[in-house]
């Protein structure tokens, strides 16, 4: 019976993963990872040129992400069928051999890889390597230490509702949005009235080939990438 290692790839850049992840990923037989219907995938794009010229893949394609409402039970139904299946088929081809599952970022921080598992902890050989997350890239990117001394740091969702973004983003100092996608109108309003718009950024597509970095109060349109993030920096104690 072989493991199954998922394999935290970093923010984007190929440079950015482990030593591990590297070594893993170039020796892999099999691999398997996440992507949406029609696309290369972000994980599977990370590892361009890594891979040796046999190896097996097997793409876990969503069956949906965003077409309807992630609170509808239709929704939870689609996704949990969806993991049950590929943690199954994953238990079944790891009898062949290792399988590595690449996860852009870090595995355990809102990553996919997660709903895997918790469907095979205790039944299969599994391990997980850490990687770089998207924030950590981002914050990098914007070339100016993020949190200080005794700053409170948030991570939100921009998918929460208005209410509780608004609370969000009034407590603390530094302050991470992640998921922002087509939440851009709400996460604005909320970053205004706690009097933070002026000094929140929008990082897309951090450390890829096509970073972008803007002042989020000069970006017009209503829908960032997949791949963005809002930073807010702190400016907590320091000598
Ligand atoms: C499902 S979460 C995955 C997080 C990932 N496991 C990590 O460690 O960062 C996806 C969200 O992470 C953020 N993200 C991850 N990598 C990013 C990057 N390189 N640039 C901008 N945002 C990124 C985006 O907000 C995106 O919507």
């Amino acid at each position: 019976m072989g493991k199954i290692i998922c394999v935290g790839l970093g923010p984007g850049d190929q440079e950015l993963m482990s030593v591990r992840s590297d070594r893993l990923i170039r020796s892999a037989k099999t691999i398997a990872f996440f992507r949406k219907k029609g696309r290369a995938g972000q994980a599977r794009t990370i590892v361009d040129g890594m891979l040796q010229q046999d190896i097996i893949e097997y793409a876990m394609e969503y069956p949906i992400t965003s077409e309807i409402d992630f609170l509808s039970t239709e929704y939870k139904v689609v996704l949990a069928e969806f993991y049950n299946n590929w943690a199954l088929r994953l238990q079944q081809i790891a009898k062949e051999g290792d399988v590595i599952v690449l996860c852009e970022g870090d595995p355990l921080f809102y990553g996919s890889f997660m709903h895997l598992h918790i469907r095979l902890n205790g039944k299969v050989h599994l391990e997980v390597i850490p990687g770089i997350t998207g924030m950590s890239g981002c914050w990098t990117a914007l070339g100016e230490p993020f949190c200080w001394g005794d700053d409170i740091t948030s991570v939100v969702m921009g998918t929460i509702c208005s209410e509780k973004l608004r609370e969000a983003v009034s407590l603390g100092d530094a302050l991470v949005i992640m998921k922002v996608g087509a939440h851009i109108p709400k996460i604005k309003k909320a970053l205004l009235e706690a009097k933070k718009l002026d000094q929140a950024w929008l990082i897309e597509k951090g450390t890829m080939n096509d970073e972008k970095i803007v002042k989020l109060s000069e970006f017009t349109l209503d829908k960032a990438p997949y791949f963005s993030i809002v930073l807010v920096r702190g400016e907590g104690r320091r000598p």
